[in-house]
Parts: C-alpha cells; sequence; structure tokens
C-alpha cells in the first residue's frame, strides 16, 4: 500500500486504473471497512481503491469535537493494508488548507435544515473538503454511506450541479449487534449511553414496522421509543422525503425517518427509509 501526504505527489501520481475513493475522517471501523470492501467491488478487477484520511477542521463547528476526534494513524494504516486498500491518502491540514483560503464550497438548499439547522457550517465544510479531495485524487467512482444520509444527499447535489464526472454509490448503514449504527463517536459514549443508545435503532425499527402512515403518528412512535431511555436527549427526529429531505406528511417508498439524539454530550444520529 502506497501512503501519500503530499496533494503534489496525488497529482503526479500515474492514473491509468479506475480509481474508487473512500474519504473519511480515520479512526477506522468495521463500517469503513464496508465501504472499502464496496470500492473494491466497483473497482474490479484491474482497479484501484483509494482511502483518504482528513479529520477536516472546516466541518466541526467551533467548541464541537474537532480537538479531541481520535487520530489512530497507526491503527489505521494497519486497517486499510489489511483491507486490502492500494493507496492511503493522508494529508495535513496546512497541505490542505492554505492560511488565506477564500474559496469555499456552499450548498444553499439541502444543507440549511436538520444537521444543518443544528450545525450551522458544517456542510460547507464537508462540500469543500470533498470537492477537494475530488481534484486531488480524482476518483471515477466515490463511496460514502447512508448512516450520513444528509451528507450523500448533498454530495449527490454537488456532483450534478458541479459536473463531477464522478460515480456516488451509497452503502446502506452498517450495525453493532444490539442494531446501533458503528461511528467513531460511540467511544465517547459511557458505558450506560452505549447501552442506552441500541434505543435508536428500536425506534426506527418500530416506526418503519408501524401501520401507521401519518407523519405525525409516526414521529411520535419514534420518540416514545427513545424517551425509554432516560440518558436519550432529542435534537430532532423527522419524516423527510430522499431526495428533496423536505418533511412529508405520509410516509410513502421515497420518506426516510431521520433523527439527531444526545446521549450526555455525544451526538448520534441514524436513520430508516420506510417502505
Ligand atoms: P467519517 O465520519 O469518517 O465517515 C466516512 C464515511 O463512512 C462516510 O461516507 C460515512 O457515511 C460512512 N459511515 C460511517 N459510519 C457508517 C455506518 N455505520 N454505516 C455506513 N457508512 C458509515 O463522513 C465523514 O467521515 C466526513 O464528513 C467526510 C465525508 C470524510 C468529509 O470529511
Amino acid at each position: 500500500m502506497k501512503i501519500l501526504t503530499a496533494i503534489a505527489e496525488a497529482h503526479t501520481e500515474p492514473r491509468e486504473k479506475r480509481r474508487v475513493v473512500v474519504p473519511t475522517m480515520g479512526a477506522l471501523h468495521r463500517a469503513h471497512g464496508e465501504l472499502i470492501r464496496v470500492a473494491r467491488e466497483h473497482a474490479s478487477r484491474g482497479g484501484e481503491v483509494v482511502v483518504s484520511v482528513f479529520v477536516n477542521p472546516l466541518q466541526f463547528e467551533p467548541g464541537s469535537d474537532y480537538e479531541r476526534y481520535p487520530r489512530p494513524e497507526r491503527a489505521d494504516e494497519d486497517f486499510c493494508r489489511s483491507a486490502g486498500v492500494d493507496l492511503l491518502f493522508r494529508p495535513s491540514v496546512a497541505e490542505m488548507y492554505a492560511d488565506d483560503r477564500s474559496v469555499f464550497v456552499n450548498e444553499f438548499s439541502l444543507s440549511k435544515i436538520l444537521e444543518g439547522e443544528s450545525r450551522p457550517g458544517h456542510f460547507r465544510g464537508v462540500c469543500t473538503v470533498v470537492a477537494k479531495l475530488f481534484n486531488v485524487l480524482a476518483p471515477d467512482v466515490a463511496v460514502f454511506g447512508e448512516k450520513d444520509f444528509q451528507q450523500l444527499v448533498i454530495i449527490r447535489r454537488m456532483v450534478r450541479d458541479l459536473n463531477f464526472k464522478i460515480d456516488i454509490i451509497g452503502v446502506p448503514t452498517v450495525r453493532e449487534e444490539d442494531g446501533l449504527a458503528y461511528s467513531s463517536r460511540n467511544q465517547y459514549l459511557n458505558l450506560e449511553e452505549r447501552k442506552q443508545a441500541a434505543v435508536l435503532h428500536k425506534a426506527l425499527q418500530t416506526a418503519a414496522n408501524a401501520r401507521r402512515k401519518s407523519a405525525d403518528d409516526i414521529i411520535a412512535l419514534a420518540r416514545n421509543v427513545i424517551n425509554e431511555a432516560p440518558l436519550a436527549r432529542i435534537d430532532y427526529v423527522e419524516l423527510v422525503d430522499a431526495e428533496t429531505l423536505r418533511p412529508v406528511q405520509i410516509a410513502g417508498s421515497n420518506s426516510v425517518l431521520v433523527l439527531a439524539v444526545f446521549f450526555g454530550k455525544t451526538r448520534l444520529i441514524d436513520n430508516i427509509r420506510l417502505a
């Protein structure tokens, strides 16, 4: 596995093979492993899989967990090596951002709601860094997780609106045994919070299996299940359209139930598509 830290090196890398990129912030876990596996499938024989690891300061709002976000460099390197990654791109902050940077990528509609409302500036950071990674790594295909559903929808919109010639692949959410979606932030949870966090998937499933179709009923069902966990503090639970992310009144096959819930200081997000 080749490791690159400089953009200039990435630009001069030979680019004859079909290239599939998996952007990450590191602290790699089983879900990232699944994205890499899917990337390998899409690279097929002869193609190459590239993983980027970059904790992007631009997408952390002030006062959030940028400083304490885990950065297990060596473990990430080993993880990529044993997952069969061909190239690991791991730039420094100074490499990615000039001090006097003044151009950003802003999505102005889908970014205003849900995560965007709770985390101002977050999607500007995500879009800017992903556009930069696309320019530096020039993938044919890029792989993202459905766990960050709004992020995936916004990246698809950016690719469409800015004409990136890149296929975006979404990978279904990978879960632990009790249903909790894998996340690098799960390690912030203490034992009791971790135990209670299983309620999120239970709430999503209860709502998805309900016969009732009104958004108000479905949301109330989910909220009731979440509130069974005394440590849970709901940020939002919404039923939205999978493309526009606008609230829907009646659940249909294109509806997604999305939620964000605090356990202590840790904010977890999850979602489920309704049948
Ligand atoms: P990060 O949180 O490291 O996630 C990297 C990729 O893994 C994202 O596409 C995310 O959706 C996916 N992922 C994380 N947990 C998952 C799970 N349980 N199931 C399926 N996919 C999962 O998302 C980011 O980094 C950043 O915002 C990034 C896109 C790299 C831009 O900085």
